[in-house]
């Protein structure tokens, strides 16, 4: 399977955020690695895990930090994050049934990839530049 890549365009203000996300990424990348390399539904099992734990980690973070800011897209945001802890959880019951294999591997690209490259450069940088623009107290015609 192709390795996600981190790139430039994924970038967004927000340090923690982009660290965050380069940890989600990674934790593809194993899954990946779990699936192409053969290691068997045990050992995919362990990778979905991390990133089914980390993504939740993650997506606390993101929403402490929009509702400390009082960010106004907060919860069409959080339905968003809800959403896909439902995908990833339900992944697990398709890895059991069809095992490790290409076909799960392209689920996981359709449904985590790219849903997570699709949030990033949409939601996730909306919200981060929203919030630095707010820092910086420049307000108008942000969203
Ligand atoms: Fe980085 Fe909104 O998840």
């Amino acid at each position: 399977m192709k390795k996600v890549e981190f790139l430039p365009a994924l970038i967004s203000t927000n340090a923690m955020v982009d660290a965050q996300h380069k940890e989600l990424i990674e934790a593809i990348n194993k899954l990946y690695a779990a699936i192409d390399e053969g290691k068997g539904v045990e050992e995919a099992k362990k990778t979905l895990e991390f990133l089914a734990q980390y993504t939740i980690f993650h997506f606390g973070g993101e929403e402490a930090l929009m509702q400390a800011q009082q960010y106004p897209l907060y919860t069409e945001h959080k339905k968003a994050h809800d959403a896909f802890v439902v995908t990833v959880k339900g992944l697990f019951q398709v890895l059991t049934e069809k095992g490790a294999t290409e076909e799960f591997g392209a689920l996981v690209e359709k449904e985590v990839t790219n849903w997570l490259i699709n949030h990033i450069q949409g939601m996730d940088i909306r919200m981060t530049d929203w919030i630095k623009i707010k820092s910086n107290g420049m307000m108008d015609n942000m969203l």
